[in-house]
């Protein structure tokens, strides 16, 4: 079994706790794991391990479960959840409140954690992976990955106050960089998921694509020409749409959306990890 790999260590070795490694080859739910091990079915190297903090080198030890070998899936998990209002983006919460990761199977994708942030109070699209590289490829400002929303806000943007998102708005942080915007109409399928009853009087829906992912940015954006926003909802994330979901449901990717967000890191998806 391994050890923790070494500063310079020139051939580091990757271990990963035991329950983890069987969670990742598909034999059992992490829990379902340490079941197995502590009724003594697991063996590494041929020698039976119970005890649950014991560590294997992926890609040198050889695992068995009642006898039968166990590999690594050897590709990254990629999960859409239609994030509903009221979850915190976060994989654990120490205040207790709902979080999205009670929405995702992470005992089936063990390691998975969502690419980016939705407020509480935003809905809509959200990307879960295990695969690190592709998130920060994603996420890195360099990448300018595009993101859409919809957005209901108080009063109505006059046509100069939508140019200033397109030119470039001055917020309370610094300047935001040129924004796609316009306003939707009410009876745009877009508009939906933020007035599914109509547009309320006095209020209007805007159709925003921004490449930059600062805190509150869109809120931010909007605030600084002057229109509060009301509901928030995502609908694109790069190659992403989102669609085939009711909120609080996910999906896997399919594999032409699998390999369009692989295509954001070319060089580097290679899955390594630490465990
Ligand atoms: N911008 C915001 O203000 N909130 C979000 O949740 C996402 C983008």
């Amino acid at each position: 079994m391994g050890q923790t790999p070494a500063d310079g260590d020139r051939d580091i070795e990757y271990t990963m706790r035991l329950q983890r490694f069987l969670a990742r080859a598909g034999v059992a739910s992490r829990r379902g794991s340490e079941n197995l091990m502590t009724a003594g079915r697991v063996r590494v190297n041929g020698q039976v391990v119970t005890e649950l903090g014991s560590k294997v080198v992926p890609d040198r030890d050889v695992v068995t479960v009642d006898g039968v070998e166990c590999h690594l899936a050897d590709e990254h998990a990629y999960v859409m959840l239609y994030k509903p209002a009221g979850y915190v983006t976060t994989m654990s919460d120490p205040q207790g409140r709902p979080c999205v990761a009670s929405l995702v199977p992470t005992d089936r994708y063990p390691g998975l954690f969502p690419v980016g942030r939705l407020d509480t109070d935003t809905t809509g699209l959200l990307l879960f992976t295990t695969n690190g590289d592709v998130a920060n490829a994603m996420l890195h400002p360099s990448s300018h990955v595009w993101k859409h929303y919809v957005a209901l806000v108080r009063g109505v943007p006059s046509r100069h106050q939508l140019q200033m998102l397109r030119d470039g708005v001055r917020m309370p942080d610094g300047v935001a960089a040129p924004a796609k915007a316009q306003l939707l109409a009410a009876d745009d399928p877009a508009a939906l998921p933020v007035a599914p009853e109509g547009v309320p009087y006095n209020h209007a829906v805007v159709s925003l694509s921004i490449h930059e992912g600062r805190k509150h940015q869109v809120k931010k954006m909007l605030r600084s020409i002057g229109h509060e926003v009301v509901r928030l909802h995502r609908d694109e994330f790069g190659p992403l749409r989102l669609s085939g979901l009711m909120p609080g449901q996910w999906r896997p990717l399919t594999a032409q959306e699998r390999s369009a967000v692989e295509s954001q890191a070319p060089r580097n998806n290679t899955k390594r990890e630490v465990g």
